[in-house]
């Protein structure tokens, strides 16, 4: 037993040492700070929107609610942004607006979160925080999904009534953000944050 600290350190330096050999960045846990203000942009932002969503819906209707989406949620997103010094949006793998396309980072996100989720994972255990090396420098990136509820069938549903599929088909013809059961995963949150250039070099 009083070998173990030194037997840890050892595999420590080891690992250290072959992460090194491989020539791959050593992943590099995210200060805990950095994690918690991601997760707090994720639940003002996700708060944010369905306030305004229920609030539209109960005040105005569902289709003046689908314009409320398309003009608000960048708006509720950039707003969350700046106040949090955070890059803070949404994405899904089956997209209504395009603008909310998955990086790389964020598609392999989404896919490792859908197969836990299939394993039966429970959703609100599931989120990443990883530093990355991006073209800007050292980035963090925090992810977490973005689970159908009862209130989003009416738009993102199996069964979208004929006048709202309209209103929401005007807006993005492409749309492939329907048919989803609550309890699925509808995209995840995503929020990214560019470090000071200090520990991009040795
Ligand atoms: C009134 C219709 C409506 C309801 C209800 C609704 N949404 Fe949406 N949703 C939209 C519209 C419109 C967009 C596109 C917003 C934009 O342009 O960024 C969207 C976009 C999204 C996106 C971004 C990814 C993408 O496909 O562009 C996610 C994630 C999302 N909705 C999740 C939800 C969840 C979760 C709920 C329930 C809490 C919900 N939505 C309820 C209309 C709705």
């Amino acid at each position: 037993m009083m070998n173990s600290p030194r037997l840890a350190a050892g595999f420590a330096a080891l690992l250290a040492l072959s992460a090194c050999a491989r020539e791959a960045a050593p992943d590099e846990a995210p200060a805990p700070e950095l994690t918690e203000t991601a997760r707090a942009a994720t639940g003002a932002l996700g708060e944010r929107l369905k306030a305004r969503l229920v609030e539209t819906i109960a005040g105005e209707g569902p289709i003046a609610a689908v314009a409320v989406c398309n003009l608000e949620a960048p708006e509720i997103a950039g707003a969350v942004s700046a106040e949090t010094g955070m890059q803070v949006g949404r994405t899904a793998l089956r997209l209504r607006n395009p603008d909310n396309a998955p990086d790389a980072f964020e598609r392999a996100a989404m896919e490792m979160f859908r197969e836990k989720l299939e394993d039966g994972a429970d959703p609100a255990s599931l989120e990443i925080a990883e530093i990355v090396d991006a073209p800007d420098g050292k980035t963090f990136r925090y992810m977490k999904p973005i689970m159908t509820g009862a209130p989003c069938v009416l738009c993102h549903g199996t069964d979208v009534s004929e006048e709202l599929r309209t209103a929401i088909l005007e807006r993005y013809p492409g749309d492939r953000a329907t048919g989803f059961a609550p309890g699925e995963m509808r995209g995840a949150f995503t929020v990214s944050k560019t470090l000071a250039a200090e520990g991009t070099r040795p």
